[in-house]
């Protein structure tokens, strides 16, 4: 059987896993791997069935490629595949559930408060965000608890922000993550393990023009700058590799996560979430970490594959 790259699907990163999945093919088939994207549908089920590639490797972000439930596919198939297994990916895509996991494994992570749209409907708008407001205080990030690319989030700067922030937030989904919002430098650790154990690549800090790491500072090109390694001190540097291997292992991740972190004036790691499906386009973080670290990413991708297959 083939290699197949499972990408596109309908969530909101349907666009951004497209191009995950070209960029992912092009570096293997840069290394003598054939491959074949396969835009996930209805259909994935009879297709994999008659084209029984050998392992496919998932290139699928947001809800249905991250929650584990296309892996879940893969295993009824017997089909091997890069990454976290079903479980471990429905525990991790759900932020508030990853912090959980991930504070009681002693990593910081910002207080937050985790709303299903069904409480607003019952307890009213107004009543619910005070009491968050009176909670948290400010500065607030909300996100979706399960979503990607930043889509639905926004920084809240004063209780005033917080309604529009809600509205747009229950857009991409029926949970909303009410996060303190943590000053400091914005840096994502990838985590790979080609079978020696989780590695981390250098740290990305992101520098993003606007000021803010939102869909179109990540998918424009020149729009956001990265330093890599992060401009952070040894110590700082070390506790934050540190981090992202803990939340790797922690949450049983395998194969390749992505760490998105915080860190504060005091060099502090604070854990925002981890990605199971990391973004692999021209413009995403692993793929200029693994260059950084001058890995070939065709010759990752496919050490990842035989790992899977092994
Ligand atoms: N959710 C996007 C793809 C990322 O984490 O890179
Ligand atoms: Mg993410």
């Amino acid at each position: 059987g083939r290699v197949v790259v499972l990408a596109g699907g309908l969530s909101h990163e349907r666009d951004v896993s497209l191009r995950s999945g070209r960029r992912v093919a092009e570096a293997l088939r840069s290394v003598g791997v054939e491959v074949d994207v396969l835009d996930v549908d209805g259909a994935l089920l009879p297709s994999l069935k008659e084209d029984r590639p050998s392992v496919v490797f998932p290139a699928l972000h947001g809800a249905a490629g991250e929650d584990g439930a296309v892996r879940e596919v893969l295993e009824l198939l017997g089909i091997p595949y890069v990454g976290a297994t079903p479980a471990a990916c429905r525990l991790a895509f759900d932020k508030p559930t990853a912090k959980d996991v991930v504070r009681a494994a002693g990593l910081l992570t910002p207080d937050a408060v985790a709303l299903p749209h069904a409480m607003f409907r019952d307890l009213g708008a107004t009543a619910v965000l005070d009491a968050i407001v009176a909670r948290l205080g400010m500065p607030l990030f909300v996100k979706p608890a399960r979503g990607g690319s930043a889509l639905g989030c926004s920084v809240v700067r004063e209780p005033g922000e917080l309604p529009a922030a809600m509205v747009n937030c229950f857009a991409y989904g029926d949970t909303a993550l009410v996060e303190r919002f943590v000053e400091g430098v914005e840096v994502a650790i990838s985590v790979v393990d080609t079978g020696n154990g989780p590695t981390p690549l250098p740290a990305v800090e992101i520098v993003p023009d606007s000021g803010v790491y939102d869909y179109t500072a990540r998918y424009t090109a020149g729009a956001t700058e990265f330093f890599t390694p992060a401009r952070l001190e040894t110590a700082a540097a070390e506790t934050a590799a540190r981090t992202a291997v803990t939340a790797h292992q922690v949450l049983g991740l395998r194969d390749l996560s992505r760490t998105d972190l915080i860190i504060d004036e005091q060099g502090r790691p604070w854990f925002l979430e981890v990605n199971v499906a990391p973004g692999m386009t021209e413009t995403s973080l692993l793929p200029l970490a693994a260059s950084a670290a001058e890995i070939d990413l065709g010759t990752l991708y496919r050490d990842l594959l035989h790992v899977a297959e092994n």
